[in-house]
């Protein structure tokens, strides 16, 4: 496994493409996925979505606090429904945090790791990170939904 360097804002135009589909699930992207997990984890975020790490391809990975990584390609909203405000951050946006509103919850279907296909149901900050996370694979930043410069804080040191 290897830790992947992160494409920071606003230096990578590969964070503002949208991203390809994945046609095959081989070695390559087992990998990619395994490589993708170790960097979310040595950043400390709870997601990561291919285009971070240079990659243009429908792919992301997530890890709830206290929960096992995982990953989902291809990914496609089935439902989202209601409202949350939430504070969010970005491993692509370092030393910054944003109050903007997500999904109180969703329905998502892809395919895992395997390449099997699964239908995620989930609200509250895992309903955040799938919409952050699919956010990405289409070229879009949290920081595209806050309302005013007011929203946008920088981490105090
Ligand atoms: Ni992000």
């Amino acid at each position: 496994m290897a830790i992947l360097p992160i494409c920071h804002y606003p230096d990578d135009s590969v964070l503002r493409q949208k991203a390809k589909r994945v046609s095959s699930i081989d070695s390559s992207i087992q990998r990619l996925i395994n490589d993708m997990v170790e960097t979310m984890q040595q950043a400390n975020g709870v997601g990561l979505a291919a285009p971070q790490i240079g990659v243009s391809l429908r792919l992301a990975v997530l890890q709830m606090p206290g929960e096992e990584p995982m990953a989902i390609i291809n990914p496609q909203f089935v439902k989202r429904s209601g409202e949350q405000e939430v504070t969010e951050g970005c491993l692509s946006i370092p030393g910054y945090f944003g109050q903007i509103k997500r999904s109180a919850s969703v329905v998502v279907k892809g395919l895992d790791s395997e390449g099997k296909a699964i239908r995620i149901k989930a609200s509250g900050l895992m309903a955040e990170a799938l919409e952050h996370e699919i956010d990405h694979l289409n070229g879009i930043l949290y920081i595209d939904h806050i309302e005013s410069q007011d929203e946008l804080h920088e981490v105090e040191a």
